[in-house]
């Protein structure tokens, strides 16, 4: 087995405590806060079959490498659903790699038909990518990452937790209220629901 490069660790760490922070802001129940603090911690498992040279690797993968890496989520799902306790954590770390518009992997579910923890958890899960340097690479960082949620909303994630992310990323135009006038400086696709 490869394990699990170092680095992996904090990541892990970070995307638990932004998938939190986004359930807390979204009002959800401490029970699918639980679900979303364990999945967050245990979203990558998966990649403990997966070679760190492709983990690590520096530049692009190739499509051989990058089918091996698409790969986690159903591992990772496979082995805590083994677990009548985690069976929910597995459906959300199953589908933590589904884009909005019904392109990601491993199934191609679209829209509503993800289930919603697991769009807050790839929300949580691409903001720490872009922002935290790794030993192979440096981050992009958090305006970089902030502008990507914003262009991939409604096409790679859901508009509604990204609008919420940015509430509490302090990149909301206007701070972290929801003023009226507010609305007229996002852009629209994050216009597409209104925050409950
Ligand atoms: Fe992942």
């Amino acid at each position: 087995m490869a394990g699990q490069p170092s680095w992996m660790d904090g990541h892990s760490v970070r995307v638990m405590e932004y998938a939190v922070a986004i359930g807390r802001a979204l009002g959800l129940s401490e029970n699918s806060i639980e679900t979303l603090r364990l999945a967050g911690l245990l979203h990558d498992i998966g990649k403990v079959d997966t070679c760190a040279s492709v983990l690590e690797k520096q530049g692009s993968l190739t499509s051989g490498e990058f089918e091996l890496v698409k790969l986690h989520p159903v591992h990772g799902a496979e082995i805590l659903c083994q677990s009548e306790t985690l069976f929910r954590v597995a459906r959300v770390i199953r589908h933590h790699h589904e884009r909005f518009d019904g392109s990601g992997y491993p199934d191609g579910l679209k829209g509503e038909g993800i289930p919603f923890l697991a769009r807050v958890l790839y929300v949580a899960d691409a903001f720490d990518s872009m922002t935290a340097d790794r030993p192979y690479r440096k981050a992009p960082g958090k305006d970089y990452a902030i502008s990507e949620l914003i262009r991939c909303a409604g096409t790679q994630f859901d508009p509604r937790v990204v609008l919420e992310f940015l509430k509490i990323a302090g990149g909301f135009p206007c701070g972290n209220e929801y003023p009226g006038d507010c609305m007229a400086s996002l852009p629209p696709n994050l216009l597409f629901k209104k925050p409950v």
